[in-house]
Formats: C-alpha cells, structure tokens, sequence
C-alpha cells in the first residue's frame, strides 16, 4: 500500500483544552503525518518518521501546519445561494429569504448544483466535514450525499421536516415526514461516510404529531442523529411557548415528543434556562455554538464559560447561510468576539479544538474525524500562518505557536488554506 509521509509543523491534542488548558496541545516544528489508504497511520517527528519508513512518498509543507479539517457541526447547503442577506431578524430572514430559496429544491438538477459549491466552497475554506440541514425534498438528501460520496467526504445530514407555519410549496406531514426520513436513512445511514440526521427544522414549524413521529423514528433508529434549533432569538422563544403551551420551556417541546438524547445536537442554545441547561448535561446532548450566525442574526451571546463548566458537549458551527462565512477560522474569530463581550477570552487552542474535535464529539465520530493520530481518517489541511500581508507581518514576530496562528484565526480565511486533503487525497493547493 503506498505510503505518503507528510512534513510540516504540527499540532495535536492529548487532552482538552477546556480542561488542561493549553497543554493539552502538542507542538512539533518538524512534524510529520503518514497516510496509508485514506488513514493516518503513524505521526510524530519528521526525521525519526522518515527514517522509519524510507520507502514512503514525502510531502513536504515547509513551515505550513498540517491540521485536522475543520468539522461544521451545523449548516444549511441549501441556503448557499443566499448567504449574507442584508436586513431581517431570524422569522422575517425565514420567511423572505430562506424557504423561497429553499422552495428551488424542488428541482433535483438545482439541488445538485448547490450541493457540489457548497461542498467545493468547504473544502476551499478547510472544512472537510459538513453536518446539514437538507430542505423538506427527499431528493435535496440525495443531492447532498451524493456529492460528499463523489468527493470522498463524511457527510451527515437529513430531509428537514416542517408540517405548520411554513408555506405549502415546503409541508410536509407527520406521516410523510417520518416515511420519507425512514426510507432515507434506509438508504443513507451507514453508506459509506454518510451519517443519516433525523431533522426537524424548530419546534415552530412542527406540530407535536410530527415531533411525535419523528421521535418515534429516532427510537427505532437510534444509532442515528437528530438535529434541531434551541433558544436561538428571544422572540423565538415566546412564539414557542405560545405554540406549545402545556411546555416547562423551550427544550420540553423535544424532550416531552423524544427528541431529548445524547444523539442529538441542538443549534444555538443561547437563552437556556436552568432547567435545560440541566437536561441538556445530564443527557449528553450536543449543543452547537454558531457565533457568526448568531451576530449576523442578532441572536445573543452564547454563554460558553457557564456552558463549560456545567460540562456540557460543544460543538462549533458556521450555520451558513445565517452565518455569514464559509470560513471555520473566521467561525473562531467570531467565538472569541463573543466570549470577549462576556468577559471570557476564549484560548485559540480551546477555539481550535471546538472546530475540530469538539464538533466531533457531539457527532459521536471522535477518533475518526477532527484529530489526527493513527487510526483517524486522513481527512487534513495545511494552513498558511503568512497568507496575508498584514497576518504575515504579525506572525513573524510570535513567540510561539498560539500566537502564531492567532493572527490567521482572527484575519484568516480561504486563502490561509494551502491544501486540503480527504481520506489522503489532495482537494486542494
Ligand atoms: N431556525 C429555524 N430555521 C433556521 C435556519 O434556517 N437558520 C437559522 N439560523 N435558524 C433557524
Ligand atoms: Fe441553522
């Protein structure tokens, strides 16, 4: 089996951050990967590497430094074509922007075209895996798998479900949501890379039937994953409570129809009240943070320090197109911005670590993506710490790495990518 030997800078964790600090982290300036069949087999330093295995094809990145493919935790394909729309709060955003874009998936032609940009875009930004909202066509999943399938990447994803409160070109029902999402998880979960993600959009455009049936589904399912929306706008919450009125709160309408696990991942979660902070530890549910969305969208500020120490599961999420970047790195900038609005400079090896295995572990896939060590997909990127000018002129005078690659998380973007790799083979640069 051919071997490919890549020399660079490294970095990778043996702990977590949020717990070690930045210790958890290893550094080696001359650093080495290798790959054998789309896995990563061995690391460690590039001479004691290169000696052990001769025979190998060398790579060599130079002062690049070779990382894991940022993990997306949560985003839209669909909604692609419209990012960054100027103007509204997230139900106005909705209702003008979205579900008419989302109404064009109708057209499986369109949604393959979106589909593979959406992909392409990621993989130009260093995001090797995407976790996505679909729309409520069958063939809109479909589309999204089989471009990830085409380019060897992960993938997970799921048919949105909406039976209320959206228009008619994009309802469902309880019955056809849950037959569609179970012939489709028939047919994707487990395929290759692809994770089936049950997905009832929020609990606004669901009645309790469909929560119900969708709930029912997970239960028979349950290696599957389940995504949703979680306290994202205050407003939101209100028209919750009002729709949902036996509720305790906001999370009660999941937990009350089963969609309360450890399997299932919660987009936003920023106004949580006691109760579901609780329940959402207690349960092991994964709580996906989407700064650049939730400033785009004027949510709020994400409590990560409280989120922390209660110990709860994070993930890190562009949610495009209410985020406004395809970028991951431009994601941490965002996560530190708002952890400095509530007193809580985020470390960029706790801001690297959300992107790559923090997102991994709410999608249960930790040792497979997001890290790189031997067993692990070799799913990589290279990134450029002088892709700029004015980033070039700030790394070069850092002490160490982490104020090396500061400066890119803050200002980086597609150009700091220098290569992207899937299952060993070269995407990018
Ligand atoms: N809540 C329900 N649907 C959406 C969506 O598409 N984007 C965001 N940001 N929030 C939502
Ligand atoms: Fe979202």
């Amino acid at each position: 089996m051919t071997k490919t030997l890549h020399l660079g800078q490294t970095l990778s964790f043996t702990g977590d951050p949020f717990i070690e600090g930045p210790a958890a982290a290893t550094h080696s300036s001359r650093g080495a990967v290798l790959v054998e069949g789309g896995r990563v087999s061995a690391t460690g330093e590039a001479d004691a590497l290169r000696a052990a295995h001769p025979e190998a094809i060398v790579e060599d990145h130079g002062d690049g430094l070779i990382l894991p493919g940022f993990v997306d935790a949560h985003m839209h394909y669909p909604q692609t074509a419209m990012i960054a729309s100027w103007g509204k709060r997230l139900i106005d955003w909705l209702n003008s922007y979205t579900f008419p874009e989302e109404g064009k998936f109708a057209d499986r032609a369109y949604a393959d075209e979106i589909a593979g940009r959406t992909l392409d875009l990621a993989l130009a930004h260093g995001t090797t895996t995407l976790t996505s909202f679909c729309t409520i066509h069958p063939s809109s999943v479909d589309a999204f798998f089989e471009a990830a399938q085409a380019r060897g990447m992960a993938g997970f994803a799921g048919k949105t479900c909406m039976d209320r409160n959206a228009p008619d070109y994009l309802s469902d029902t309880s019955q056809s949501a849950y037959d569609d999402s179970k012939a489709l998880l028939e047919r994707w979960h487990g395929k290759g890379r692809a994770t089936y993600v049950i997905t009832p959009r929020f609990s606004p455009t669901s009645t309790p039937e469909q929560l119900e049936a969708l709930g029912a589904l997970w239960a028979e399912s349950p290696s599957c994953l389940m995504q949703t929306h979680l306290s994202e706008q205050v407003d939101e919450i209100e028209w919750v409570k009002s729709l949902y009125p036996q509720a305790r709160d906001y999370l009660d309408t999941y937990e009350a129809h089963g969609l309360l696990g450890e399997r299932g991942l919660y987009g936003h979660a920023i106004h949580l009240e006691p109760r579901e902070a609780d329940r959402l530890r207690e349960t092991g549910a994964g709580l996906v943070h989407c700064p650049t969305s939730n400033t785009f969208i004027g949510s709020g500020l994400f409590d990560m320090a409280a989120r922390v120490a209660e110990g709860q599961r994070i993930g890190l999420a562009s949610d495009t197109g209410g985020g406004s970047s395809f970028s991951m790195l431009r994601v941490m900038g965002a996560a530190y911005e708002i952890g400095q609005l509530k007193r809580n400079p985020i470390h960029p090896a706790q801001l690297l670590w959300l992107a790559t295995e923090g997102s991994a572990k709410v999608l249960h896939a930790e040792g497979e993506i997001g890290r790189l060590a031997p067993g692990a997909m070799a799913d990589m990127i290279v990134l450029d710490l002088a892709s700029t000018p004015g980033i070039a002129q700030r790394s070069a005078v850092a002490s160490d790495i982490w104020e090396a690659l500061f400066p890119t998380i803050m200002m980086g973007d597609d150009r700091a990518i220098a290569a992207t790799y899937v299952a060993g083979r070269r995407m990018k640069g």
